[in-house]
């Protein structure tokens, strides 16, 4: 089995999937470090030297690198990795693989985000708590419906990173 967590930047989908693959005792895996290896340099300098096409070409070959060559694991994707290449039509069309959706309010999001906008290219112009909320909220209207189309939709607004983990644990039973 591979568990893949799918959700917007700050759902926490690198911290819920170590506690997680911990815990079911698999390994754990983050797509953009797998990029970042393959590629030898930081997501953001990817972008910056070869702009975003050549990423998401380069996030939807290294994915189907990793699904099938890898089992009994935990993945975290990308924010925007189920939004292109048909990646969740490949991810849900294994038996093999459940996709895990963390869901987050876009108040929730944006908070965390802007604690740690550096590390993301696609919000280096979002300098305001209003713009953040702003570009958030529009940014997820547009991403909602890939992400729904994950197997299993997990709430996490009101939950301790434990508390999700439990409830995924629980799902996938
Ligand atoms: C992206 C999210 C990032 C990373 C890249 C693009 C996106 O991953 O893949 O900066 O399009 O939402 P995280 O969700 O881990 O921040």
């Amino acid at each position: 089995m591979i568990v893949v967590l799918v959700g917007y930047m700050g759902s926490g989908k690198s911290l819920i999937g170590q506690l997680l693959a911990e815990k079911l005792d698999l390994s754990f895996s983050d797509l953009d470090t797998l990029i970042e290896a393959d590629q030898v340099k930081p997501i953001s300098d990817i972008f910056r030297d070869k702009g975003e096409i050549y990423f998401r070409a380069t996030e939807a070959k290294v994915l189907r690198t990793y699904v099938q060559n890898n089992d009994h694991t935990v993945l975290a994707l990308g924010g925007g990795t189920p939004c292109y290449a048909s990646n969740m039509e490949l991810l849900n069309s294994s038996s093999n693989i459940i996709t895990v959706f963390l869901k987050a309010s876009v108040l929730t999001l944006a908070n965390r985000l802007m604690k740690e906008q550096s590390k993301r290219p696609l919000l280096a112009h979002v300098n305001t708590e209003e713009a953040m909320l702003e570009f958030v909220g529009k940014h997820l209207f547009e991403r909602n419906n890939y992400y729904n189309e994950a197997k299993l939709h997990i709430s996490t607004d009101t939950k301790s990173p434990e508390q999700i983990v439990e409830t995924i644990i629980k799902s996938l039973a």
